[in-house]
């Protein structure tokens, strides 16, 4: 994970960066460092949030136009301030997003020709292996070059040499790196909101690239050939103020309130009612395309696998082609059977999820044609596969999940529907149906937050409970599955998620007076069982907490609390349900008083396995 910065132009580095940084401090957040050439290298570390930093900056500041920062989710080394980056060697001071796999090799060697390290990370050998090359009468460029050479792994590094007072030198091979290209300054960025205050105008790296940063601009080289090569200047549409809180407390609630917004945009332009069709030519599959597949496997982490589940569910009604929903890090692991007559869909919203980056490509190595479900825009998972469909939801910053869940669902229903029209498995009247629907959601999504205005209440009453069931059916299970993640990572309350007929089978063991239940029931296919279980949880004396339809007199009455949702069909369900579940697990965690944007152990972007 982590997140790296560097900048060369007319500002005070020190202040663009640590600016940066509070904007991916997402990544990680256990300690942060700059480092800024004036004269010499001006070193400051702190371990912890970056507002430690930023306050030892503000008391101390370091004068300079040049320089590189961090801000460090540890993976190699206890979270210390000698292990925090920059890792400054001799001239160089270095800062690394990613995994140095042949790290014990390089740095048993290293010490054997008397380097000695000051930190336990594995970043430090970056530093040593370019100071080493300087020292032989490289250039910086020539230094980074030598070193990649050595390097086995995953970074993104940004390089700074004492000499060469006039740029940052950077390489990439497989975590992320964007250049942004200003007047008279150049940056660059694990991720796009780092600089979007500065610049709109970005380039996104490739795996094996490697740039020399100037106030002038940019030169890219490939590191293993040295040979000079062009990237496109891409303009991000997304604006700064997208990335801000925007008054609300959290970027998670502000999140969870543009969900409308987010769904809108993933549904715009590509619905034709009158046709009943949609129109998603960037996935690039023909129907001969698609009969020819036997199977479709979708593969994703997390938040984003919920949403597969969900796609199943879409895609297997819409085409009666089998789905299979696998977790990234378990498919590649357990030798998959994937031909050409496989597709895969990678769901993700970061596009840097190693584990979903990595199973892609073990798909594709195996034949299997590739599609992506991706937010964020030229990132590693979108470049992989051979076409992507982009959820619209603009920049999320919350670490916990939520519009682009909601839009993740919104492209796969998409996605089914098109499928759906393209084998003739779906006439247009049952398109047209199903499309109607989909556009009342950002709607029902707005009103479904009106109607959980009062959702603190509830929170306050369940506000010492130390452990939550969830449950659903049908397409309504992986929305428990979700709202059970939600609950745990940012309040720390343990929750499970199960299939509401799965009660019976071992979880009902754990209902008692302390343990509420947070049921998905609204009015649909299954809502007879599922009251059912609510009955059975109510007869052993558990608090029911229900999702349900909005005066839906009988669930008022078996529940101890009815958070309400607009009436939906059971394709939309989903998505609407899920949002009394955000609201819920936001309340908790703050009347807990947790880090609700960067909770503890998370990450945003899990870039490392
Ligand atoms: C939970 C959450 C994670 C991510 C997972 C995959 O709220 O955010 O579970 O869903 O790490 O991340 P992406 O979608 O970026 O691949």
């Amino acid at each position: 994970m982590c997140g790296i910065i560097g900048y060369v132009g007319e500002q005070q580095a020190a202040d663009v960066i640590v600016d940066g940084l509070r904007r991916l401090e997402y990544r990680g957040y256990d300690s942060a460092g700059v480092a800024v050439v004036n004269g010499g290298i001006h070193l400051r570390r702190a371990v912890g949030k970056l507002r430690n930093l930023a306050k030892s900056l503000a008391t101390e500041p370091i004068e300079g136009s040049l320089g590189i920062g961090h801000t460090r989710w540890a993976t190699h080394g206890r979270p210390t301030e000698p292990n925090a980056h920059p890792h400054v060697v001799g001239r160089v001071a270095v800062v690394h997003n990613g995994i140095i796999e042949n790290h014990l090799a390089l740095k048993a060697e290293l010490q054997a020709a008397g380097h000695v390290f000051a930190s336990e990370t594995d970043t430090e050998i970056f530093s040593h292996l370019i100071d080493r090359a300087l020292s032989q009468g490289c250039t910086l460029e020539e230094a980074v070059r030598a070193a990649t050479a050595e390097v086995e792994g995953a970074y993104a590094i940004a390089v700074l040499d004492v000499e060469q007072r006039d740029r940052v030198v950077v390489a990439k091979q497989q975590s992320p790196l964007i250049l942004g290209v200003g007047q008279g300054e150049t940056f660059c960025a694990s991720d796009i909101p780092a600089i979007l205050s500065h610049t709109r105008d970005v380039v996104f790296l490739e795996d094996g690239d490697m740039a020399v940063l100037t106030r002038e601009g940019f030169e890219i080289s490939r590191f293993e050939t040295g040979e000079s090569i062009e990237r496109p200047v891409t303009r991000v549409q997304w604006s700064a103020v997208a990335a801000e809180k925007g008054g609300y407390k959290h970027f998670m609630l502000k999140e969870i309130h543009e969900q409308s917004r987010a769904i809108t945009d993933t549904i715009r332009g590509r619905v034709s009612l009158e046709q009943g069709d949609v129109f998603i030519e960037e996935l690039g599959l023909s129907a001969d395309d698609l009969r020819s597949m036997r199977r479709i496997i979708i593969i994703a982490c997390g938040t984003s696998w919920h949403a597969g589940l969900v796609g199943k569910h879409y895609i297997e009604q819409a085409t009666r082609i089998p789905v299979e929903v696998d977790l990234a890090s378990e498919f590649r692991y357990r030798d998959p059977i994937v031909d050409e007559r496989t597709l895969i869909l990678a769901i993700s919203q970061s596009g840097e999820t190693a584990d979903t980056l990595a199973a892609l490509k073990e798909a594709q190595r195996r034949g299997a044609r590739a599609a992506a479900v991706v937010n964020v825009i030229g990132s590693s998972i979108a470049r992989t596969a051979s076409n992507v469909l982009y959820t619209h939801a603009g920049p999320e910053i919350g670490v916990a999940s939520t519009k682009a869940f909601t839009t993740q669902m919104t492209a796969l229903y998409l996605i089914a529907v098109r499928f759906g029209r393209l084998l003739g498995t779906l006439d247009a009247d049952r398109a047209r149906v199903l499309l109607r629907a989909l556009v009342e959601v950002p709607g029902e999504v707005s009103r479904a937050i009106e109607l959980n205005a009062g959702i603190r209440e509830v929170a306050h009453r369940f506000q010492h409970v130390t452990s939550a069931l969830y449950l659903g059916r049908g397409l309504l299970h992986p929305i428990a599955l979700e709202g059970a993640l939600k609950l745990k990572e940012i309040s720390y309350i343990h929750a499970e998620g199960y299939a509401a007929g799965e009660m019976k089978h071992g979880p009902i063991a754990l209902i008692d007076e302390h343990t509420p239940t947070v049921i998905a029931a609204p009015r649909g296919p299954s809502f007879d069982k599922t009251c059912s279980n609510l009955q059975e949880i109510a007869a052993r004396h558990g608090p029911v907490i229900v999702v349900g339809d909005e005066g839906d007199e009988q669930l008022e009455s078996l529940a101890d609390a009815l958070l309400p949702v607009p009436k939906t069909t059971p394709w939309t369900a989903p998505l609407v349900t899920v949002i009394p579940m955000q609201l819920l697990a936001y309340h908790l965690a703050d009347l807990k008083g947790t880090d609700i944007d960067q909770p503890r152990n998370l990450a945003k972007s899990v870039t490392v396995e």
